[in-house]
């Protein structure tokens, strides 16, 4: 079984995909557009330097998960980051963030293309996400084909909606 990380390391994959494996170099960038972001997301503290690069140390030792940078012609314009637990590859940290590219439906599509080779990879498991109940990317990641599965409760109490990719 290849880990998720080993998956993305594969030749072939930087040759159609537009997304590369983040590197230490990234970590100002993810953290700038994370806290911009935070209210899309469960954690909404702001995320000093140093909570970064201990969650990056972290990180780079869990081979079963990747997180990507999206790199279309316009530049490093978003992320999204894949992890597995269990059965289920879970996604989240999914932003857009070049002014350039957004509402475009450019991510989507390459995010949808990702998604299917990952689905490729791992047909034994399924692709999840929980986005918050009040999120508008709700509606993206149903035109992205996800499904809503239902409504639950985190632990913070915040409602949010789990959803699986068809
Ligand atoms: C959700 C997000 C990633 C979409 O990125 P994007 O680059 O704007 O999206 P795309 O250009 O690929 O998609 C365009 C399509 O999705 C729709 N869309 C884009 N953003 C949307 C949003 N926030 N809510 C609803 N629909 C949205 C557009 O209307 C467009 O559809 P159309 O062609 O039918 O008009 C971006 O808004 C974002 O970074 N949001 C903040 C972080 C976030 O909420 N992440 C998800 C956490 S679970």
């Amino acid at each position: 079984m290849k880990s998720l990380r080993d998956t993305f390391l594969e030749p072939l994959a930087p040759l159609i995909l537009d997304f590369r494996l983040i590197e230490n170099s990234d970590n100002d960038l993810l953290r700038k557009w994370k806290n911009k972001n935070r209210q899309s997301f469960f954690y909404r503290e702001i995320i000093s330097s140093s909570e970064q690069r201990s969650w990056f140390i972290a990180y780079e030792v869990d081979p079963l998960s990747a997180m990507l940078i999206w790199t279309p012609d316009e530049g490093e314009c978003g992320s999204i980051g894949l992890r597995r637990v269990a059965n289920v590859i879970e996604v989240y940290n999914v932003m857009s963030w070049c002014e350039a590219t957004r509402g475009t439906g450019k991510f989507l599509i390459s995010v949808r293309g990702l998604l299917l080779l990952v689905s490729e990879y791992f047909p034994e498991t399924s692709i999840q996400t929980s986005v918050l109940h009040q999120n508008q990317a709700v509606q993206w990641y149903q035109k992205l084909g996800f499904n809503k599965v239902e409504l639950l409760t985190h632990e913070s109490g915040q409602e949010f909606i789990l959803m699986k990719f068809a």
